[in-house]
């Protein structure tokens, strides 16, 4: 199948499945209105692009997809918990997301305080919902998820882009920075793929790990540089904003013309880890193109 096709096709299957989940936890009245903000935060849908790397793993190694829908939902739960707290006023401050006002303004701060809590806790909930699954690969995904959502993944990441605002510092510290706040759940979710599709030889989820580091550096150096040079109505969120906060990033401490050179090389790196797998790569590799071109 063509990758667009696949994605188009999956990207709704996973918006179904978050639909039933988020409905089938809300059967009574009394907190209705944490439903809602759990559902305008995840629909309309953003790119799902976590969830859909797994499922190209899953695909690749030839596996069905349908079955494992439930797990993958717990990425992208995770991840949209990750965004509501990031644009909060105590974090970036950031006011609009995914093309709307950002949770904490549509609703309230404090609403959208616990919408992220409820999403991440319920990221937990579903990751071990199918009945397909063995009680190791359940406590394998746990442990994933865990391990790249906290201090030294996805909240370490965080932690440093608040810590080194207004400074002055070394490119490692910012692909620290980055490895921790972006590449941590594209490595989760590659892992995802690797236990789902039951994948056992080591070497795979060491390559795919190493994948999900590079392609978090590149898509966090795009990302960067979009916040300086697109527009809100194609981003779907504020530009110019690390700047008014003096965010250290690849853009503000190596320029436009290094910050593009930097980002070609991790592609290529991202592009070698492929070498390593013992299943055929060919709709990942697609994939990941797509993703270095921002076609997802
Ligand atoms: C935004 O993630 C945060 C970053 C890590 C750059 P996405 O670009 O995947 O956002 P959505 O999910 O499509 O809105
Ligand atoms: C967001 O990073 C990373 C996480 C939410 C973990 P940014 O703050 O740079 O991303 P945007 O630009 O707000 O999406
Ligand atoms: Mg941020
Ligand atoms: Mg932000």
């Amino acid at each position: 199948m063509e990758i667009d096709s696949f994605v188009q096709k999956h990207k709704n299957l996973l918006d179904q499945r978050l639909e039933q989940l988020l409905a089938a936890s809300f059967p009574f009245e009394w907190n209705r209105e944490l439903f809602q903000s759990a559902h305008y935060a995840l629909f309309p849908s953003g790119k799902r692009l976590r969830p859909l790397l797994a499922l190209t793993v899953i695909a690749s190694a030839k596996k069905s997809v349908e079955p494992l829908l439930t797990p993958l939902c717990a990425l992208e739960l995770l991840h949209t918990y990750s965004l509501i707290h990031d644009d909060l006023p105590c974090m970036d401050n950031d006011d609009f997301r995914r093309g709307k006002p950002s949770l904490h303004k549509a609703f309230s701060e404090w609403l959208a305080l616990l919408t992220g809590d409820f999403l991440l806790t319920f990221a937990f909930e579903t990751a071990v919902q199918s009945p397909q699954l063995s009680n190791q690969q359940k406590v394998d995904l746990v442990a994933v998820l865990a391990r790249q959502s906290g201090c030294n993944g996805m909240i370490g990441g965080q932690y440093l882009d608040l810590h080194l605002e207004g400074k002055k510092v070394p490119w490692q510290k910012i692909r620290q920075m980055y490895i921790g706040k972006t590449s941590s759940l594209l490595s989760a979710s590659l892992e995802f793929g690797v236990i789902l599709a039951g994948l056992t030889d080591p070497k795979d989820r060491l390559a795919l790990r190493k994948l999900g580091t590079y392609l978090g550096i590149v898509y966090q150096i795009q990302d960067d540089l979009f916040n300086a040079t697109s527009q809100q109505a194609l981003l779907g969120k504020p530009v110019g904003s690390d700047c008014k906060r003096k965010k250290a990033n690849a853009l503000s401490l190596l320029g436009e013309q290094e910050a593009k050179k930097t980002l070609e090389t991790f592609s290529r790196l991202a592009l070698r880890t492929f070498s390593s797998c013992s299943f055929s790569t060919v709709l990942l590799q697609e994939a990941v193109q797509q993703i270095f071109m921002r076609r997802f």
